[in-house]
């Protein structure tokens, strides 16, 4: 080949690649609430090249001194996550975060006391955090990069707390940034998050625009006021430099679902005059998969997001 031509090939394949790579930075899914068959595993995931945070879902019993519980819909044998450890630790070398998310619509998960809040946050850094843990339930010197809080029920009370603890075991004990984020309901303050949210203690704040919150969500018939309205709020009131980003659904049985060209056409321009938006939550994998939504968008995020520097590019 040709001195030109390889030059010219070897930039096609640096383009290519730094294209895909920025395509991750802005589309942060949830993964683990649906079986292997349908979803595929986290690696998979993550070979996806289109997250550049993944939520493994969901974390659901904790608090009041019981023992920490993952249920991650049958993905692996119960109670050994050896091979989560391997799969973390495959998509942590593609360069995408994985963390554990706290919380879901079942279970049995509630904070008694501050008291007990630094005990979980304790019992999170040795089983799923610490890489250098006895302990570890992922072994292998596997380690979450940290803790996503999307609570739905229980007391609301200390999960700020729970999160400063959490960052303080970080600091404390191996230097290890933890990062925290939050998925709050789009109607500001959140039920149970406000606190801490208001304190800012987490570094992504992705709020759920979906699943039943009708007075902040987008409606085919009553349009997307509400939803730029909310959308404001959490723009104006969310403290810096927690990044913002705009949790929406996949799936069109899901109420607040936008259709992909609403999303483009519509949303993306209007919630473009705020400097807050950092990207887009889809929820979850499994409807991604189905419909597609996230490779749909992809473009458009970036748009906005290439405006701003990427961590990739650093
Ligand atoms: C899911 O896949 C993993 C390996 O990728 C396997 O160990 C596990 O048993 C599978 N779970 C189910 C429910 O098929
Ligand atoms: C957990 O699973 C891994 C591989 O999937 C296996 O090598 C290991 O022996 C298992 N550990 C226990 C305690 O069963
Ligand atoms: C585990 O998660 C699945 C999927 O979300 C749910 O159907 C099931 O009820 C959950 N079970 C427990 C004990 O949390
Ligand atoms: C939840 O956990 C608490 C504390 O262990 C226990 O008292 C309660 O019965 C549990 N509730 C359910 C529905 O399992
Ligand atoms: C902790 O890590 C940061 C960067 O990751 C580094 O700048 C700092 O010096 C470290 N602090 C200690 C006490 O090791
Ligand atoms: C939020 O923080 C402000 C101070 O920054 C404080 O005045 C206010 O009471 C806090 N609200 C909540 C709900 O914590
Ligand atoms: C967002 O706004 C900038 C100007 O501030 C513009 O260049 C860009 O095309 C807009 N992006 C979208 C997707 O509308």
């Amino acid at each position: 080949m040709a001195p030109l031509a390889k030059l010219v090939m070897a930039c096609l394949i640096l383009s290519s690649t730094l294209v895909q790579i920025s395509e991750a930075g802005s589309i942060v899914t949830y993964w683990g609430q649906y079986t292997n068959k349908t979803e595929g595993t986290l690696e998979e995931a993550c070979q996806s090249g289109l997250y550049s945070y993944i939520n493994v879902a969901y974390l659901n019993q904790f608090g009041y001194s019981q023992d920490l519980v993952l249920n991650l819909s049958g993905h692996y044998s119960s109670g050994n996550y050896t091979l989560l450890g391997e799969e973390i630790k495959a998509c942590q070398k593609m360069g995408f975060k994985v963390l554990l998310s706290l919380g879901g619509p079942y279970g049995n998960y509630s904070l008694a006391s501050s008291w007990d809040a630094e005990a979980v946050s304790g019992q999170l850094w040795s089983l799923y955090l610490d890489a250098n843990s006895p302990s570890s339930a992922l072994g292998g010197g596997a380690a979450f990069d940290g803790i996503d809080f999307h609570i739905e029920r229980g007391s609301p009370l200390y999960y700020y707390d729970l999160a400063k603890k959490l960052k303080e075991h970080g600091a404390g004990e191996r230097n290890k940034t933890i990062y925290l984020s939050a998925a709050p309901r789009c109607l500001y303050p959140d039920e149970y998050l406000a606190k801490a949210i208001n304190e800012s203690v987490f570094d992504f704040v992705w709020v759920r625009f979906y699943g039943g919150s009708v007075a902040c969500e987008y409606n085919a018939v009553t349009g997307l006021d509400n939803l730029i309205i909310s959308w404001n709020a959490w723009s104006l009131l969310l403290k810096k430099p927690a990044k913002l980003f705009l949790g929406v659904t996949a799936s069109q049985s899901i109420s607040g679902y936008i259709p992909p060209g609403v999303l483009k056409g519509e949303v993306i321009p209007q919630i473009n005059e705020t400097s807050r938006f950092e990207g887009v939550m889809v929820w979850n994998r499994y409807y991604d998969l189905l419909t597609h939504y996230s490779s749909s968008i992809v473009n458009d995020v970036n748009l906005i997001k290439l405006k701003k520097p990427l961590r990739y590019f650093v």
